[in-house]
């Protein structure tokens, strides 16, 4: 059965709102009205509406911080701006932060049936969209889970013949033929890890850890993640620079899998970018958290990939020539903060960079100094 589409209209002026009752309520709609921004954004909430018409230019919050709390909430609802004639430019700039549409105020009933019908439409292809890249990631999640149960024993196997074997062959076999065997080993221990690397996405149980959970230091885990990704930041020419605070707090976690957070974002960000640039990596304090950010000037990541890329075994479409990942290390790393009841987010732009923010909870009573820390020097690559 089809649900009703549901409609909400955030304006101050109790004509507009009146008005917009009337004309679409003939047409089948779950309609709802807020005639400022805060009861308006606590109705995104509490409505989930398809579609919300709001007034740029509102006493309180704003028709853009209202737009802005929408694209937090839930970037899926499509907006329109209903503005005056005279605001036509920050209509204008309201489509350029996302809103779908705008309507000049005044307007006609005809007017605001066909926006509104566009604006569903509009809807209907995202969900549509959203709802065919979830069943394409979850066959790929059961594809993963399935063939990697079933590959990992049979393949193990071979791997071992090959190893005996090639040792038993060694001396019978020609320069040439000893190098197709090399080869062979080297694709099946690249198929194993691969196989390793889906089966850890899939099976890495992170509720376990939180009962070994310590006091741990930041700079210990950074300067462990950067020696981790060394290698090929020296192959690329990618050096880092590390700044962190002078009296940063420890964090309660298990370094092993904060490790494995930052080698990811490390790792990531030396892999998408071009030989010869550069990550910075920082942590702070802020309020009760930590904050580790690493940035890079690399390929960035498109906004259609954006809210994909901490989905399992997502892997973006930007074309460039980096070879494929089999995108879970970001799927992970979101796993592994949550466990410590912290967050990663990014920020990026295509062509321009990427930067993620890890936020972790700080033990705030036992901030340390960093001259005082027996650490290994964190690595300028
Ligand atoms: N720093 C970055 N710059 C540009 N794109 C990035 C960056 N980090 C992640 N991405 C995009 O997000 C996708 C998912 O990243 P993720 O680390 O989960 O997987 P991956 O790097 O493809 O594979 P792996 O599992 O080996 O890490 C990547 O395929 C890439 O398109
Ligand atoms: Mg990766």
């Amino acid at each position: 059965m089809e649900t009703q589409s549901k409609i909400l209209v955030i304006d101050d002026e109790e004509i507009v709102l009146d008005s917009c009752l009337q004309i679409l309520a003939g047409g089948d709609f779950d309609l709802s009205t807020a005639n400022n921004g805060t009861l308006g954004v606590s109705l995104i909430e509490e409505f989930h509406p398809d579609l919300v018409f709001v007034d740029l230019k509102m006493p309180g919050i704003s028709g853009f911080e209202v737009l802005e709390k929408i694209q937090e909430i839930d970037p899926t609802i499509v907006t329109i701006v209903i503005t005056g004639f005279a605001t036509i430019g920050s209509a204008v700039e309201a489509m350029q932060r996302g809103a779908f549409d705008f309507l000049p105020k005044p307007f006609t009933p005809d007017e605001l049936r066909l926006i509104t019908r566009r604006g569903l439409e509009k809807r209907k292809l995202v969900k549509e969209t959203q709802a065919l890249r979830r069943e394409k990631e979850l066959l790929r999640e059961h594809f993963a889970a399935i063939v990697s149960h079933e590959l990992k024993s049979p393949l193990a196997a071979v791997q071992q013949y090959l190893y005996a074997l090639s040792g038993e062959l060694s001396s019978q076999l020609t320069e040439d033929q000893l190098r197709r065997f090399e080869r062979i080993q080297t694709r099946i221990d690249d198929l194993m890890k691969l196989i390793h690397t889906w089966l850890r996405a899939i099976t890495v149980d992170l509720e376990s850890i939180k009962e070994n959970f310590k006091p741990i230091s930041i700079s210990s885990i950074i300067s462990k993640a950067v020696e981790s990704v060394e290698p090929q930041a020296i192959r690329k020419d990618i050096p880092n620079h590390t700044t962190i605070q002078d009296d940063i707090y420890l964090v309660e976690g298990d370094e092993g899998t904060l490790v494995e957070a930052v080698v990811n974002l490390v790792g990531n960000a030396v892999k998408y970018s071009p030989t010869g640039s550069r990550v910075e990596i920082s942590a702070i304090n802020k309020d009760d958290q930590i904050l580790i950010r690493i940035e890079d000037n690399g390929i960035g990541i498109s906004k259609e990939d954006l809210p994909f890329i901490f989905v399992d075994f997502y892997t973006g479409t930007t074309d460039h020539n980096i070879e494929r990942g089999s995108g879970v290390g970001l799927a992970l790393t979101k796993r592994i903060l949550e466990a410590h009841n912290g967050s990663v987010s990014v920020e990026s732009e295509l062509g321009k960079g990427s930067t993620f923010t890890l936020c972790i909870p700080a033990i705030k009573d036992n901030p340390i100094k960093m001259t005082e820390m027996s650490k290994e020097p964190v690595n300028n690559i």
